[in-house]
């Protein structure tokens, strides 16, 4: 079934490729825009709150220590805001200040360091991904970015039934959650479903990139809870953030 849906889904894309070539020069993705009748959840006071301080912090917000750990023949993408998330998912930890922060999708690291960077002293990150981070020859890891315990990788898939159950009470004391995984559409879908399960202990703010990548687009329009696009303040495919649970969630802003 999730190899059918991914089948259609990357048929469709080939097939709009085919029709409506790329209008521009560079990395193109296609989406679609929605009016806002038929569409489902909407921000929140808090989320449309959170989301100006939080792009206001981005703006002032400087990440020269990642910088360094790229090579001069690589684009750094971490300085550049808008358009990519480094920025903004520090800034958000710098408000929010959470104890507990999950991500999915390791890869060279970037959004681990940007997510420790303004972590609470008493603050942990776990990042899950399929593959260990040490296996990525251009990682921007070090050994000693796990030496204090704050930041650990666990390798695993959540979409997994039995992967999530072995790690719900991990899950149930998270406060923020990045979500940077396959985004092939399924694996998100199936993550959400089992969210639902999830009794938080805290307040829940859910970040999700690559919202507006076509495979992501019913995964996003379909969030029955408080939430908004900030995009144009986040990654250029799509930054969503969800008031998932929300508690005291204003209280933190305070
Ligand atoms: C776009 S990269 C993440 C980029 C990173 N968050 C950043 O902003 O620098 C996506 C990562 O998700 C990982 N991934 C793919 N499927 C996954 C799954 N089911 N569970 C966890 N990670 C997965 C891939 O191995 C890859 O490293």
């Amino acid at each position: 079934m999730r190899f059918f849906k991914r089948a259609v889904r990357s048929t469709q894309r080939r097939a709009v490729k085919l029709v409506l070539p790329n209008p521009r020069p560079g990395h193109g993705e296609y989406s679609m825009i929605y009016d806002t009748l038929n569409t489902c959840g909407g921000p929140s006071d808090y989320l449309i709150d959170l989301a100006l301080r939080a792009a206001h912090e981005a703006w002032h917000t400087e990440l020269p220590d990642l910088s360094r750990r790229i090579d001069a023949e690589s684009h750094d993408f971490t300085r550049v805001w808008p358009g990519e998330h480094y920025r903004l998912l520090a800034a958000l930890v710098k408000l929010l200040q959470p104890e507990r922060v999950l991500e999915i999708g390791t890869f060279r690291g970037l959004s681990a360091l940007a997510l420790k960077k303004f972590l609470p002293s008493a603050g942990k990150i776990v990042t899950f991904d399929l593959v260990p981070w040490d296996s990525l020859s251009d990682t921007c890891l070090r050994p000693e970015d796990f030496a204090d315990n704050r930041l650990r990788q666990q390798i695993g898939d959540l979409s997994d039934a039995a992967v999530f159950e072995l790690h719900r009470s991990l899950i149930q004391q998270t406060e923020l959650l990045f979500v940077d995984g396959p985004k092939d559409g399924v694996f998100e879908c199936k993550l959400l479903q089992q969210l639902e399960t999830v009794d938080f202990h805290k307040p829940l703010l859910l970040v999700i990139d690559d919202i507006r990548f076509w495979n992501m687009l019913t995964v996003w329009q379909d969030i029955a809870r408080p939430k908004l696009d900030l995009t144009s303040f986040g990654h250029w495919s799509g930054t969503g953030l969800v008031e998932w649970h929300s508690g005291t969630n204003s209280e933190k802003l305070k």
